[in-house]
């Protein structure tokens, strides 16, 4: 089960050291199943001892080495501080920044061939939506344009744009037919869930079929958050390992 956390512009390397501290403490007393990722802003990165199943990672990448690219970052940096683990197509890149598919499938190809661990971000905004199932899925489906799906190291994370910071997110039914769709795409590579994950949501759409993690941006910024969500994801799995589903959960009450 992946939970990952996106900083977006937040946090700077002080907070960033003692959040990554705060997580890795909590990780030992949990599962190591629960694979971790932590998207910080370039200005964060720094030689951290991590465990085994926390990775920082960048939140972008130009799909280069080095160059004259001002105010970019690129493979190099990102090597300095061990860095192998990038989030691209996230949609404020795409939507703020104008970051077009051709580009996108650069950058993936780029840090695919120097073997990173890849999140890629889809996901319609609200206009897409309305229009019905088969927009919806022809604009994810050109969302993978250029895209290697059979790349070992991949990862999709589905992020509908109208559920992203706006603290409405997607309803588990939403979530489950739009990854039933993807998982028939995408075969055997896994799928997050973001777009206004929180506490109390966390569970319901961590068990949800073909939803094998999180990616949360604003509910995870605080690292006691992020750790409870840790822990209802490390129990959440426990649970399905062993079965006996009618004993288990829910881990966390809402309003708690
Ligand atoms: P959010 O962000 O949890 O604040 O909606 C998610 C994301 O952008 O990855």
């Amino acid at each position: 089960m992946i939970v990952a956390s996106n900083f977006k512009m937040n946090h700077t390397r002080a907070s960033t050291r003692s959040y990554l501290e705060q997580v890795s403490r909590h990780l030992e007393g949990l599962s190591s199943d629960i694979d971790v990722m932590v998207f910080a802003p370039a200005s964060c990165w720094d030689h951290y001892n991590l465990p085994a199943n926390l990775r920082l990672g960048a939140q972008n990448g130009y799909p280069a080495a080095r160059g004259s690219l001002t105010g970019e970052h690129g493979l190099e940096q990102m090597r300095e501080f061990g860095i192998s683990t990038i989030l691209l197509g996230h949609s404020e890149r795409r939507h703020f920044f104008g970051e077009d598919q051709a580009l996108i499938a650069k950058k993936v190809a780029f840090y695919a061939s120097e073997g990173f661990r890849i999140v890629y971000c889809i996901g319609e905004p609200l206009e897409v939506r309305k229009r019905g199932e088969e927009a919806l899925h022809r604009y994810l489906l050109e969302q993978l344009e250029g895209i290697d799906i059979g790349y070992a190291n991949l990862i999709i994370a589905y992020e509908p744009v109208w559920a992203i910071g706006t603290g409405v997110s997607a309803t588990p039914e939403e979530i489950a037919s739009t990854h039933a769709f993807l998982a028939t795409v995408v075969g055997r590579t896994p799928l997050l869930y973001g777009g206004s994950v929180n506490l109390c949501g966390l569970e319901d759409i961590l068990r949800l079929p073909h939803v094998d993690g999180v990616l949360v941006g604003t509910a995870s910024w605080k690292a006691e958050d992020f750790c409870m969500m840790l822990t209802i994801a490390s129990k959440l799995y426990q649970g399905e390992v062993n079965g006996d589903e009618g004993k288990k959960g829910p881990y966390y009450r809402c309003g708690q």
